[in-house]
């Protein structure tokens, strides 16, 4: 049995039947051909795949596809305007806050969620407010040094994520 889901993903509405057991993140990546959202576990350990879902953040491996009808969806490809990156990519680009990169767009995306919350938040809050994300990489250092510029930058205005109109299926 497949079910019709629809969904918009980053300002572009996709719609794909699936069947109903399909997770979501696996319908991002596969069907939407969106791979930057990644899969570390699939058990909600290591937030590899956080998206926002209707504007929160969302471990895309604990939802299904059809939970996610007609919701508004933003992974770390809608964060950038065409080159120039998100004021948080920048931050973890200017602060090497990434090795591997694995972790990356889920932290990226914890974080974008955090700053929404508390646009200045403490070291200590920055640490609670990742640590449903993993990094087996930087020892978190220069994660937090990036999420903290990224406040900073922030705090000036801009970084807003850009929305495309548009239908795939
Ligand atoms: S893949 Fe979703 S939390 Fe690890
Ligand atoms: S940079 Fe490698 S897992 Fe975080």
């Amino acid at each position: 049995m497949r079910r019709k889901v629809s969904m918009t993903i980053n300002g572009t509405q996709y719609e794909h039947e699936v069947e109903p057991r399909l997770l979501l993140v696996y319908h991002i990546r596969e069907n939407a051909g969106l791979t930057g959202t990644h899969i570390g576990c699939d058990t909600s350990n290591c937030g590899a795949c956080t998206v926002e879902i209707d504007g929160h953040s969302v471990k895309s491996c604990t939802v299904f596809a059809v939970q996610a009808e007609g919701a508004q969806i933003t992974t770390i490809e809608g964060l950038a305007k065409g080159n120039e990156l998100h004021p948080i990519q920048q931050a973890f680009w200017d602060e090497h806050g990434l090795q591997c990169g694995y972790c990356t767009p889920g932290m990226i995306m914890a974080a974008k969620q955090l700053l929404e919350r508390n646009p200045n938040p403490s070291e200590r809050e920055i640490r609670l407010g990742i640590e449903g994300n993993l990094c087996r990489c930087t020892g978190y250092h220069n994660i937090v040094k990036a999420i903290q510029t990224a406040s900073k930058v922030m705090a000036t205005g801009a970084g807003k994520e850009a929305k495309a109109p548009a239908t795939v299926s």
